[in-house]
């Protein structure tokens, strides 16, 4: 059976990228060019829906520390909103599918995939939240050389990605912005193929050498500064922007680049 700390630790997580589905949505309703009221409709709502998904989760997590002699009857109640919580990101994802056939454009289908990859990756912690809590209580696996390198490769694609879509989405950019979003877009690129490369070539589980685990550190180094170099390049950009559909944008970047940063200090493969 999970700890308390792994099922707090999920519902954070859990609790975090509930909040950046809403803000995807906010994001579609700013950005979308000629939507038509239907998707107007069904966005709002979706944005209720996850900030009240938000809300909830917030009251679990509160519950759970303040009154741990219960935890059986809020394991129950966690378990019934992950099921809700699945059922809602599967329909946001058949809408996004449905937005993706409307705005075959490729900035506007880029923004979409973008979205429902990070969905797909909220799907899987529900997943995992979903066999963490009653009737499942199954224990968690372990973080891994696999699953580390699985998590590499997600960020340095969602990274890789923002810069695609800051250069297509930002007004004024600078010759020199669009040249250091490249630069960016570039190195992203190449800790993504390490990374894919390095899990394709892993050998058996037994087999493990000291060379492998020293270069899983290099990555996690390497991604640890490329992570804050492109922290700081967008709160610079930030503080260019006046207005708030970029601001909301660079904020909601910032927001998944820092987490990603938290997730790779709390890895056990980031030594230094
Ligand atoms: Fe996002
Ligand atoms: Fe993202």
């Amino acid at each position: 059976m999970p700890t308390p700390e792994e099922i707090q630790s999920l519902l954070a997580d859990a609790k975090f990228w509930a909040q950046i589905q809403s803000e995807h949505t906010w994001i579609l309703l700013s950005v979308l060019p000629r939507l038509r009221p239907i998707y107007t409709r069904q966005l709002s709502s979706f944005q209720r829906k996850f900030a009240a998904l938000v809300d909830n989760i917030e009251t679990i997590e509160l519950r759970w520390a303040q009154s741990p002699e219960q935890q059986e009857q809020i394991s129950a109640q966690a378990a019934a909103l992950i099921r809700e919580a699945q059922q809602l990101n599967n329909e946001f994802v058949v809408l996004l599918n449905e937005l993706i056939t409307v705005y075959p454009e490729t900035d506007m289908a880029l923004l979409l995939k973008h979205m429902r990859m990070e969905s797909q990756h909220f799907g899987q912690v529900l997943n995992l939240l979903q066999l963490a809590l009653p009737p499942e209580n199954q224990p968690l696996p372990p973080e891994s050389i696999e699953s580390f390198l699985r998590e590499l490769i997600f960020w340095s694609r969602d990274q890789r990605e923002h810069s695609q879509l800051l250069r297509t989405t930002l007004p004024e950019l600078t010759a020199n912005d669009r040249e250091t979003l490249t630069g960016f877009e570039r190195q992203w690129r190449a800790l993504e193929l390490s990374a894919r490369r390095l899990l394709e070539s892993l050998p058996i589980p037994g087999q493990i050498t000291e060379t492998i685990i020293a270069e899983i550190r290099r990555l996690a180094l390497m991604a640890r500064n490329l992570a804050l170099e492109y922290i700081r390049f967008q709160e610079e950009l930030l503080s260019r922007y006046p207005d708030h559909v970029p601001r909301f944008i660079l904020r909601h970047m910032l927001k998944e680049t820092r987490r990603f940063l938290e997730e790779l200090r709390a890895s056990s493969f980031f030594v230094f």
